[in-house]
């Protein structure tokens, strides 16, 4: 298949490239294009047929739900059987933005894009691209990160075409996007808010609305061999070709600990790769034929988001062996932060 590749700007777009997508996307073609939160595979959302070529495309497993795209919250009245007051008031306060919400379906709903659940994802993106995609192709978007299956997803344009050139129909390029990491899957369809997947929206800002929401503890405790309430949290993600090993605690430690395992995979002859901050970078200095990227400062939890899933990517560029990564605190989006970094590492996480 051809991909065409087109340019857009955000804060100027080009309704007519968009309405090229919108026509490829009403015909039941692929397209890919920015958000807010990661670059999203996007479908005709009600249509099975189109559907399939996202699974496809991806190489995703058929159990694991997409999320339906929209334009104005007023699109989900046939979407789903009811709109509770919680989710209301979260639609109010956090869409169109980084916020997944689940609803029980209605019928309209084919069962290729819940899995076989009865609860359909939906969100609203905050990015003038995707809304005016929406808009054009008068349909809901059903649009999984523009990944290949179990790779990082892509916060540029580049990414996407590492992954899906020749697999998809045409690539928006609009830029790198805003947060760098998914939204938040919230589900508010049992007795207690739950959030199944941490992300943009995070759980202290959702407590100021619905103060009793509890995040699932499976999809940050690995470990404990929890099974997570939403079937994407089960399957290893955002993995990089390297075997990576994730260090949490206190920061001195952290780099101690990082230190003696880079003295001890260097004796082994192993190629190694650390994943630091602004603020420990300078610790790391002595070993000159060891590649060290920083993700940031640790002040700024938006910029370790924003540049998590590219450093990985960037690391299968420079063939290392093994990732020796530094952790963040389990608080505002360092919850999505850690929770990526966890499922990377497939849940090698050291306590310091
Ligand atoms: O930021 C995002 O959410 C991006 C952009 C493109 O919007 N999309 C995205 O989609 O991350 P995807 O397919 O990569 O991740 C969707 C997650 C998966 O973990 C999936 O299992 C979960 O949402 N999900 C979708 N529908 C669900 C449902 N009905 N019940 C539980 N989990 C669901
Ligand atoms: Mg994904």
């Amino acid at each position: 298949m051809k991909t065409k590749i087109i340019k857009v700007d955000e804060n100027n777009i080009d309704k007519e490239l968009i309405k090229e997508g919108a026509e490829i996307i009403e015909k039941g073609g692929l397209v890919a294009f920015p958000t807010e939160t990661v670059y999203g595979l996007g479908a005709k959302g009600l249509d099975e047929e189109a559907v399939k070529k996202v699974f496809a495309a991806k190489g995703r497993p058929q159990d694991n739900p997409l999320i339906l795209h929209v334009s104005n919250p007023e699109e989900i009245g046939e979407l789903v059987e009811e709109i509770p007051d919680m989710a209301r008031l979260c639609m109010e306060r956090f869409w169109p933005g980084p916020l997944t919400i689940l609803f029980r379906k209605s019928p309209k709903v084919p069962n290729i894009i819940t899995g076989g659940l009865d609860t359909v994802a939906i969100r609203m993106p905050q990015h003038n691209i995707a809304l005016e995609l929406i808009k054009l192709a008068k349909t809901p978007i059903a649009a999984p990160s523009a990944n290949i299956s179990g790779k990082p997803s892509p916060t540029s344009a580049k990414h996407v075409v590492e992954d899906l050139m020749g697999k998809v129909d045409m690539i928006i390029d609009g830029g790198n996007t805003g947060i760098g990491l998914e939204s938040t899957v919230l589900d508010l369809s049992g007795d207690i808010p739950m959030i199944l997947r941490p992300g943009g929206v995070t759980l202290e800002e959702l407590r100021q609305i619905i103060p009793k929401t509890q995040v699932d503890s499976a999809i940050i405790n690995e470990e404990e061999g929890l099974i997570p309430k939403s079937p994407g949290q089960k399957y290893k993600h955002y993995a990089p070709k390297a075997e990576m090993i994730v260090f949490s605690g206190d920061t001195q430690k952290m780099i101690e600990s990082i230190i003696i395992r880079t003295k001890e995979y260097r004796a082994k002859g192993k190629k190694i790769g650390i994943i630091c901050t602004d603020e420990t970078r300078r610790f790391y200095g002595e070993f000159e034929d060891i590649v060290v990227i920083s993700l940031g400062s640790r002040e700024k939890q938006e910029t370790i988001a924003h540049s998590l899933f590219s450093t990985l990517r960037l690391f299968d560029k420079e063939n290392v062996d093994i990732i020796l990564s530094e952790g963040v605190d389990y608080s505002d989006l360092g919850v999505a932060i850690m929770n990526r970094m966890m499922k990377a590492s497939s849940g090698r996480i050291i306590r310091v």
